[in-house]
Formats: structure tokens, C-alpha cells, sequence
């Protein structure tokens, strides 16, 4: 929904709804243009703001919804929650309009992540529902913001909401829609019509094209399919002008079923593998906002698209690939099929000449043992790029947590016959794929990958997300693409040209900050470059 922000009460009807910390008066830090009124609306409902609390209260100041955040601050999965909990519970009496109000337990970063998830608070997924959910969501939310954020802390955030939201959106709904419907080219057709209505350039290889490019990943985990695989290629360039700051491919896993192939996984919760190509549909969707919101960063967008299945036609165990470039790999388990068709994709990276690379893939179950549903795996032998990305998590409240790859790891992705195996014991899992994929990325470019594995999305409602897809990446992704390939005053280190071969000394994540996400953060982020 549209949103908008405001310091004092606007005209007209509103349905209004306070996030109020628990306190004694919970009032007492709300906004001051409404701060009598909830002192009114507290006091005739005994409301005191603990965790989940809800409480409506009519006074002659006006009706008012008032939600408990607990003692603070909350952090971003309470407010996440609390929001979209009440905007869908607004959502049963039919509003227009929202008004939003927040005390000053939270802050312009908070501020700037709750912006974005009010606008895309009223997302439903119901095309396969014969009936609709009962009423209809509010259309547009205004924002009393708290006495400590000002206007220009959240003026970006308000002004990109609807690019963000519009991706955001349709990369959820990618990931929703069962695979019955979205097979590698109903993806490629959908990518394609998004691409004209923005106006970015997209290509669409076909199965021949992918075999003179010799990519024989791709080839592989699509050929038990009969819907064969296709590569996509989008391509936002800043426009003229206004000087180019580096160029970064993103790269997204794009299995639109995952059945595990020949070694066909257990039937339970198997279903979920629709969601296999979310890394696809979150680098599309960075794409398209970064056209949208004129980014002065070229984005090329790749994604391998295939149906992973058993078939006569199928690729089985113990299979001996040659790669795009010229590696060979023993196939050892036809379910690690998200790094054969990555690996061939970070390799066509190289055309493009990056300064970075970033991959996004829901690629191993191992991370959900490791990190759960709070973060994504981030793994990069980079220490600056580790950093900035950890930093944009923090930022847009879509954490990282970094896990290493070392080489001590290669071994074990040895094979008797092969340069590598696609898989690497039972041990550190989502380490293995990141050594494995290392092996594609082109010498001498800048990368990292992100395993999203456990985030893309939930099979209940988690953290303030709603269940199915979630688009976890694409504020994180634009929020790095704009710090760090922007000039920012404090940092010093000349990042207007990255990866011209400097060396790279920084001793990596927490030493500027740490990663619990309430250390300081740096000035001028909210500047456009
Ligand atoms: N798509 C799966 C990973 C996955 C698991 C995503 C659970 C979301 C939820 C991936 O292709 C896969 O099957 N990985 C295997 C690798 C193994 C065979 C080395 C895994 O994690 O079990
Ligand atoms: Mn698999
Ligand atoms: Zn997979």
C-alpha cells in the first residue's frame, strides 16, 4: 500500500493504530501530536504496552488500536509482527486508510525497515482461492513519525517504497505460484514481461543457446525435465551521465521444482522445493527496482532456470559433467543441483567484467541446521565485501552471518575421477557449496554468496513474516548496491572504483561494528551519492 509520512494529524477518516512500548505511561514517548489522545485511549483501556498486547480504546479524541511492543526497544521481528498483524486485523473491517503512529523507541533505521514493511504489509497471495479472504486491505498508510527521526532520515525510504514493493511482490508471487504453473519458461515469460514494463533489456538463451555456451550444469539438471532449462540475462546500465560507478552481476539459483532428481528426496514437506528458484526471482526483482530507482551502478542479472526430476532422460549419479569453463565435476548426488547450475552461471559472469559478484541460492538444508530462520549464510573470501554486506543486513533488518571458505574445505569435494564432486560429506555442508562454487567464479573478481536457504521462505507465519515467499534479499541487495558503490565521506578508501586490484587488509566484519544490529551506525547513508 501507498505510504506516506507526516509530524502532525492529518484530516479526513482514518482507522489508527499506535506501537507503544510497555511503560508505566505508555504514552509518554508517542508522538506529540497525538500524544494526549493514546494518553486518553491508554488510561479508558488500561492498555500498558507489554509484548502482543492489544487493546482498542474509544475516547472522544477519536477511536485508536493500540499495540503493546513490550519493554524496548523491540527489535525489528517484533515490529515486523506487530505491523503486519495489525494490518491485517485493520484489514477485516475494511479501512482506507491507515494511520500509523510509533513512539521514539524507535530509531531512523527501524523507522526506515517498518516504511518499507507497511508498504508491503497488505501483500496476499490468493490466486488460488475461489474466494477471497473476507474484506480488503487498506490502500494507503500514513505515518506519524516519532519525535526521534526526522523527515530527511526517511524520505528515501518513502520515495523508493513503491519500486521496492512492486519487486518485492512479484518475486513473492513467483515463489507462491505452484510449479504446475512456473516451469523455466512460464519464469523466463514472467521475467520478460516485468523487464518491458520497467524497461530493462532481458535475453533469453534457449536450451541450443546453453549448449553452444557449454554449460553443461544447466544441461544436466534440466534433462529430466520435459520443460527445458533457459538462461536469463537482464541488464540495468545507469544512464548517461550520470557517471557509472562499477558494474555488479548478480546471480540467483533458479530451480523451479526440486524434486532431487534421481536421488529423489523424501516425500515429506517436498512440496516447499517450489520455492527453489527464490534466488532467481530475488535477483530479478533487484534488477528491476535498481532500474526503477535509477541506480548509478550497472546490475546484470543471471539465472540458470531448470526443473530438477527423475526422468529416462535424467542425469543420474556418478554422471561426469565438463562445465562452461572446461572444469569437470562427478556428479555424486543429483539433489546438489542448485551448485551445477550456479557454477556455470558465476563463470558466465566473467562477459560482463564485474568489480562484484553476488549469489543468492536456497541452496543447502544445512544452513537451516546451522542459522535457523533468522539470517542467511553469507560466504565470501572477501573481508570488505563481507563487511558492507553484513552492514546493508543490518541496515534493512535482513541479516547475514558469515561462515568461512577456506580451502582447507576443498578436500573434500575430491573425486577419483573428476576435478571435484558435486557434494562433500556430511560435514559442513553449506561450506562445501561455497568451496564447490568458488572453483566457477571468474580469477581475480570480487565475490559472494548468499545461502538463503532457511529465509526465502517459511512454511508458517515466522518472525513477522508471513508464511510462503518472503523476497528476503532484495532490500538487503539495493541497500549494498547503493553503499558500496558510492562514495561515502567517512570510509576514505576510495570506493568509487572497487576492485582495481587493490589488496584487500581490512580485518573484516566486527571491527567497525558488531553484528547485533544496535551498534552505531555510519553517517550518510541516507545521501544520495
Ligand atoms: N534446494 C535444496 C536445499 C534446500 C533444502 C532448500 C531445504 C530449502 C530447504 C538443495 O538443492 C539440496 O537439495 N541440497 C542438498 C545438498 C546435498 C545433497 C549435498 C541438501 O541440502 O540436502
Ligand atoms: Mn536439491
Ligand atoms: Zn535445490
Amino acid at each position: 500500500m501507498k505510504v506516506e509520512i507526516t509530524e502532525s494529524v492529518p484530516r479526513g477518516r482514518f482507522q489508527s493504530i499506535a506501537f507503544l512500548h510497555e511503560a508505566k505511561d505508555p504514552a509518554a514517548r508517542a508522538p506529540e501530536c497525538v500524544r494526549e489522545a493514546l494518553a486518553a485511549a491508554c488510561r479508558a483501556s488500561g492498555f500498558r504496552g507489554r509484548d502482543r498486547e492489544v487493546a482498542g480504546a474509544r475516547t472522544e479524541k477519536g477511536g485508536w488500536v493500540l499495540v503493546g511492543l513490550g519493554r524496548g526497544p523491540a527489535t525489528v521481528p517484533t515490529l515486523r509482527r506487530a505491523l503486519r498483524r495489525a494490518v491485517r486485523d485493520a484489514g477485516k473491517h475494511d479501512p482506507d486508510r491507515l494511520l500509523l503512529a510509533f513512539d521514539n523507541g524507535v530509531d531512523a533505521r527501524v523507522m526506515r525497515i517498518l516504511i518499507r514493511e507497511a508498504a508491503q504489509a497488505d501483500y496476499q497471495f490468493e490466486q488460488y482461492k475461489s474466494r477471497p479472504r473476507a474484506g480488503s486491505p487498506p490502500v494507503s498508510a500514513v505515518v506519524i513519525l516519532p519525535s526521534s527521526v526526522g523527515r530527511k532520515d526517511v524520505e528515501r525510504s518513502v520515495r523508493e517504497a513503491p519500486a521496492f514493493v512492486e519487486s518485492l511482490r512479484w518475486a513473492r508471487d513467483l515463489g507462491n505460484t505452484p510449479s504446475n504453473d512456473l516451469g523455466p519458461g512460464d519464469f523466463a515469460r514472467e521475467a520478460g514481461v516485468a523487464a518491458r514494463r520497467v524497461g530493462v533489456p532481458l535475453r533469453v538463451l534457449d536450451r541450443r543457446q546453453i549448449e553452444k555456451e557449454g554449460m553443461g550444469g544447466v544441461l544436466a539438471v534440466g534433462s529430466g525435465s520435459a520443460r527445458p532449462p533457459v538462461f536469463l540475462i537482464g541488464d540495468h546500465r545507469p544512464p548517461r551521465g550520470s557517471r557509472s560507478r562499477g558494474t555488479v552481476v548478480l546471480v540467483g539459483k533458479g530451480i523451479t521444482f526440486d524434486s532431487g532428481g534421481i536421488s529423489i528426496k523424501p516425500a515429506a514437506s517436498m512440496g516447499e522445493m517450489k520455492y527453489d528458484m527464490m534466488g532467481a526471482a530475488t535477483v530479478f526483482a533487484c534488477l528491476f527496482a535498481a532500474k526503477r530507482i535509477d541506480l548509478p551502478v550497472r546490475v546484470v542479472a543471471l539465472a540458470p532456470l531448470a526443473e530438477n526430476l527423475p526422468s529416462g532422460t535424467a542425469c543420474r549419479p556418478g554422471d561426469i559433467l565438463r562445465m562452461r569453463n572446461g572444469k569437470t565435476v562427478e556428479v555424486d548426488n543429483t539433489d546438489a543441483e542448485g551448485r551445477l547450475v550456479l557454477a556455470d552461471a558465476l563463470s558466465y559472469a566473467e562477459n560482463f567484467r564485474p568489480d562484484v559478484i553476488v549469489d543468492v541460492a536456497t541452496l543447502t538444508g544445512a544452513v537451516l541446521v546451522a542459522l535457523g530462520h533468522e539470517c542467511a549464510g553469507l560466504m565470501t573470501p572477501d573481508n570488505d565485501l563481507a563487511r558492507d554486506l553484513v552492514e546493508a543486513g543490518e541496515e534493512t533488518g535482513e541479516r547475514l552471518w558469515r561462515l568461512p571458505v577456506w580451502q582447507d574445505y576443498r578436500a573434500n569435494l575430491k573425486s577419483e575421477w573428476a576435478d571435484m564432486k558435486n557434494t562433500g560429506g556430511r560435514n559442513a555442508g553449506t561450506i562445501n557449496a561455497a568451496v564447490f562454487l568458488q572453483e566457477f567464479v571468474p580469477p581475480g573478481v570480487k565475490w559472494a554468496h548468499l545461502d538463503v536457504a532457511g529465509v526465502a521462505h517459511l512454511e508458517k507465519e515466522h518472525a513477522g513474516y508471513d508464511a510462503g515467499a518472503t523476497g528476503f534479499g532484495v532490500a538487503l541487495i539495493l541497500e549494498f548496491l547503493r553503499t558500496h558503490f558510492s562514495v561515502s565521506p567517512g570510509r576514505g578508501d576510495g570506493k568509487k572504483s572497487p576492485g582495481k586490484g587493490k589488496p584487500q587488509t581490512s580485518s573484516g566484519i566486527g571491527k567497525r561494528r558488531t553484528s547485533s544490529g544496535n551498534g552505531k551506525r555510519k553517517t550518510g547513508n541516507d545521501r544520495k551519492a
